[in-house]
């Protein structure tokens, strides 16, 4: 089959179209026509070798399809050959094959298109998690969202609204400030301009924010921190940035606020029944037109080298997606 291949850790750039065998199925396992694939930050830090998992060179990056079922191995339950599914797959996703285990597969609904279905499941199901399961959202609350015109910014952003949160979308320039509005946020700031610590006291009224959802890290900890409401909870999801900030605990214990990790691909490896019904939910608010990913841009598969630049460029906004 042919894939966009990584035969050694590096740029971006050092990624070139190949052929990969396809194997054998094992026990468990089902073989997908790859139709889409969706494109996040962890691809780049996956082909540099900079993310937790390092698959051995070559390898397709790519950790999220939509596709069909065309075989399926023994002692596997509830998938068709046929079948329209959803698969996060960690890495092999810029293929036009994938072989993976049938816990990673979820039925595509019928109300999501194969371009919309690829570009869901790992924002989606990463920003509901982090804001139920992880933040504890209450309606009424105040949600800070960082980098909130990326992928998982803008699930955030959808998200907390339909829980009945008020949004501050916070992102490093006006464009994608005017983008995270119209995803349905109800105030936005800057973090690049001066001021960005008075804009959010000035916006909850001396009070701070309930929530921050944090996926840049870097130098937008501290002053975010510093923003919080008693009794605030700190989400780190990721570090876009490149930069891995250190906690000042001082600030945890003068806000009275928790600090809480986000780890979306252990949570489902650890609570599956609760990651199924995290995704009855959010395909459900998907059906009534509560939530939708905004796939931005589209490549062929043989352009994926462009389409991860415009991820590490920080000029995403949305999803991107490939088609294969
Ligand atoms: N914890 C989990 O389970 C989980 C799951 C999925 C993703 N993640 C992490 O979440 C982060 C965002 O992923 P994503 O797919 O949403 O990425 P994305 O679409 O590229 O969004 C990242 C945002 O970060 C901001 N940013 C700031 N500095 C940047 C830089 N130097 N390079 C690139 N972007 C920069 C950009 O917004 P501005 O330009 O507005 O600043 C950009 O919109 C990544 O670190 C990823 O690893 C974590």
């Amino acid at each position: 089959m042919r894939a966009m291949l990584c035969r050694a850790y590096g740029p971006v750039d050092d990624l070139a179209m190949g052929e990969l065998p396809s194997p054998a199925l094992a026990p468990g396992e089902v073989r997908l026509r790859v139709a889409a694939c969706g494109v996040n930050f962890p691809d780049v830090l996956i082909v540099q070798g900079k993310y937790q998992f390092k698959p051995e060179p070559p390898f397709a990056p790519g950790g999220e399809v939509s596709g069909t079922v065309v075989e399926v191995g023994a002692a596997v339950e509830g998938f068709r050959v046929g079948d329209a599914v959803i698969a996060t797959t960690l890495w092999g996703g810029f293929a036009e094959e994938v072989v993976t285990t049938a816990d990673r597969l979820l039925h595509r609904p019928e109300s999501m298109d194969e371009v919309t279905a690829a570009g869901f499941a790992l924002t989606y199901g990463t920003s509901y998690h982090a804001l139920v399961q992880r933040a504890a959202l209450a309606p009424g609350e105040t949600v800070l969202v960082l980098g909130a015109a990326g992928g998982v910014g803008v699930a955030a952003i959808q998200i907390a609204k339909a829980l009945g949160a008020r949004v501050i979308a916070a992102a490093g320039s006006a464009d994608k400030l005017a983008f995270a509005r119209a995803q349905g946020a109800d105030e936005t700031v800057n973090y690049t301009e001066d001021g960005y610590r008075d804009r959010l006291k000035e916006l909850t009224g001396g009070r701070g924010v309930d929530v921050v959802y944090d996926p840049v890290g870097g130098d937008l900890l501290d002053p975010s921190l510093r923003s919080m409401a008693w009794n605030g909870r700190y989400l780190v999801v990721g570090f876009a940035s490149g930069e891995i900030p250190r906690i000042p605990a001082n600030l945890t214990l003068l806000k009275g606020c928790s600090v809480v990790g986000v780890f979306w691909g252990q949570f489902r490896r650890n609570e599956p029944e609760l990651d199924a019904e995290n995704f009855r939910r959010l395909f459900a608010l998907h059906a009534e037109g509560r939530i939708s990913p905004v796939i931005s841009a589209t490549f062929p598969l043989e352009r994926a080298r462009e389409a991860l630049a415009v991820l590490s460029g920080r000029a995403a906004k949305g999803k991107v997606v490939l088609t294969v």
